[in-house]
């Protein structure tokens, strides 16, 4: 017997059908998706601008590595040019967020000749060894043989910065923490780390890979507070469902692994394709105003529950909303589940929302009325 592994378990819905904001399951009944594949389809399931740019490029050519031109490579850069922040970068395409964790820490490591990285408390960053490394929750590291030159510093704690030294090659931190519970950094917090990162000759990393991409109603959440990153570290929803990650960094610091890096399908013209979409999408749509828009009125809805029982506190920014209860997490996604909704953990007690965009009002009232029903009593 052959059995597919499903590390996270398995929710108990056999999704048939996907568009835009909703799924179907086998019997035809629908659902609001608020999980979105872990928030990878915040511009929708099967949006068809981007289905569209993948299904004709693939008509043309699939496959062409970045040792070769292939002109989708000169469209998503010069697109990215009007996403990415002011200036010049050199930018890398890989295929998961983790992966593109590895590369920005791979290349601050060459790049500084330094060993250790500063992490933080709460912070995620995916799986593989160097991406688990610099995740905090012990309940992901057991029993791996995480790398140990991570030092993990209190998120949100200016009094903590201090401890960035010459030692450190690169600050690794998540503009809002997701997985760790849906906790934005304050951007005095965001605006000291940069001071303090400077200071010590290391590297900013920002892990977008959640936040990134007008989610938060800023095309990358760190803008909100007004700071620079050295390294932006990008995935999720860049490329509309289709797995592809980026970094983007100011040279000439990816220059220095020239000959050290690698991966066969990074930046494959499927990829890029699907990341040329996105852009479209997200330009046209005025994504990220239309998530400032609604993730406020969301964060409105939401402080509604504050009063109930079993709700300790609500927060969020933009399309992105955290909800900590006093009951199992698990048995609230069940039941907004049945009542047609589907929402993902995070942390230990946060019930978490990542909508798509195109969420309308009547969705997320919705939403906040099941989660009455399950959250009520
Ligand atoms: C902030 C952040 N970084 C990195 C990752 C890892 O991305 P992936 O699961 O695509 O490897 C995630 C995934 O949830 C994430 O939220």
């Amino acid at each position: 017997m052959i059995e597919l592994a499903r590390f996270h378990g398995y929710r108990e819905l056999h999704v048939a059908r996907a568009s835009m904001q909703y799924v179907w399951d086998s019997s035809g009944r629908r659902y609001l998706d608020l999980h979105t594949g872990h928030g990878a389809a915040f511009l929708g399931h099967n949006n068809p601008r981007i289905v569209e740019r993948v299904y004709s490029q693939w008509n043309s050519i699939g496959v062409c590595t970045p040792q070769f031109k292939c002109g989708i490579q000169d469209e998503a850069t010069r697109l990215l040019g009007k996403v990415l922040p002011p200036g010049d970068w050199m930018v890398a395409f890989q295929n998961s967020g983790a992966e593109a964790v590895e590369l920005a820490l791979k290349a601050a490591w060459v790049h500084t000749g330094r060993t250790r990285i500063v992490a933080f408390k709460g912070g995620f960053h995916g799986r593989t060894l160097g991406a688990l490394s610099v995740t905090w929750n012990p309940r992901y590291r057991r029993r791996v043989p995480v790398i140990g030159y991570v030092d993990f510093l209190p998120f949100n704690d200016v009094s903590s910065l201090d401890s960035i030294g010459e030692e450190h090659a690169a600050v690794i931190v998540e503009p809002v923490q997701g997985e760790g519970g849906v906790v934005p950094a304050e951007p005095g917090f965001l605006r000291e780390l940069r001071r303090a990162t400077s200071e010590a000759g290391a590297l900013l990393i920002v892990d977008e890979v959640q936040a990134g991409f007008g989610r938060t109603g800023h095309i990358w959440a760190h803008q909100a507070s007004g700071i620079e990153a050295d390294i932006i570290v990008a995935g999720k929803s860049i490329g509309g469902g289709f797995p592809v990650s980026m970094v983007a960094a100011r040279p000439p610091i990816l220059e220095d692994l020239a000959g050290l890096h690698g991966s066969t399908h990074g930046g494959n013209p499927l990829a890029l394709a699907a990341v040329v979409g996105g852009i479209e999408v997200l330009l046209e749509n005025d994504v990220p105003a239309q998530a400032g828009v609604k993730g406020a009125r969301l964060l409105n809805m939401l402080e509604e529950l504050e009063d109930l029982p079993l709700v300790r506190s609500v927060r969020g920014m933009g399309l992105m909303g955290g909800i900590e209860v006093r009951r199992m997490p698990g048995e609230v996604l069940r039941c907004l589940q049945d009542k047609g909704v589907i929402a993902i953990r995070a942390g230990i007690n946060v019930v978490r929302l990542l909508p798509p965009y195109m969420v309308t009002e009547d969705d997320l009232g919705g939403a906040v009325e099941a989660l009455k029903g399950c959250v009520g009593a």
